[in-house]
């Protein structure tokens, strides 16, 4: 399983200093939030600052354009460190050729569903992609309360992930806290994005490793429920 803070989460004022406190925390990725203010009603953070924290860091850089015109800002944040560039399913019929593109520029591919999506809508790019972000809260903010109606879409992509032996990430993203996430987790998530939850804490490494705990032991019980019958007497 994987934690990915939400930089959008940090201090403004002091992202060196967070990406550092990132670095420190035990986590695996860290979640860079790119807003256009026009795909959703924000503006975040652009490739510079994705560049000036590159150095500082070998988290993995997991890039979630929430951007209208992906297109134009794949290059940049390839060049600027991005190891995996999300975009947005609801980008239509533009969306296979946005994920031939990533792919070409030798990062990781990612697709996101919004809430209100349909899932079937990402079943054409499953074999295409390294990893499926299913926003838990509808995106352009931190803070948000999580959505439970977007369970079933995580239990789906997991369905879908056994019957055609893929192996995309399944992450979730928005609201994750310890309690969310434990339900993610037993839904198939296996890919944990927090912002509040995580760098909302004064101990970030703490709050890493107690979320770590609580998925483990639930991807366990999980585990256990899947095994044989005669395994488990
Ligand atoms: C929302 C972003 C999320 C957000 C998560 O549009 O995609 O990554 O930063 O923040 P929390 O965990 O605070 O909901
Ligand atoms: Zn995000």
């Amino acid at each position: 399983m994987i934690i990915a803070p939400s930089l959008l989460a940090a201090d403004p004022r002091r992202y060196a200093q967070e990406t550092r406190r990132a670095d420190r925390s035990g986590a695996e990725w860290l979640h860079l939030d790119i807003m256009d203010g026009h795909f959703v009603p924000n503006i975040s953070f652009g490739p510079a600052v994705v560049k000036a924290i590159r150095p500082l860091t070998r988290l993995f850089f997991d890039v979630h354009l929430m951007c209208s015109k992906p297109e134009i800002l794949l290059e940049p944040f390839r060049d600027a460190g991005a190891n995996q560039i999300i975009v947005h399913v609801e980008l239509g019929e533009r969306v296979m050729g946005l994920l031939w593109r990533i792919r070409a520029l030798g990062v990781k591919v990612g697709l996101a569903i919004n809430p209100p999506t349909d899932i079937a809508q990402v079943r054409p790019y499953l074999g295409r992609i390294d990893h499926l972000l299913v926003m838990t809260v509808n995106p352009g903010f931190g803070g948000q309360e999580f959505i439970h109606e977007t369970v079933p879409k995580i239990q789906q992509a997991a369905a879908w992930r056994r019957e055609r032996q893929l192996n995309y990430h399944i992450a979730v993203d928005g609201g994750i806290n310890f309690q969310t996430a434990v339900e993610c987790a037993r839904a198939g998530a296996d890919v944990f994005v927090s912002g509040t939850a995580l760098f909302g804490r004064r101990n970030l490494k703490a709050a890493v490793a107690r979320m770590r705990k609580l998925v483990s032991a639930e991807e366990r019980e999980a585990r256990a429920l899947l095994r044989p019958q005669t395994a488990r007497a």
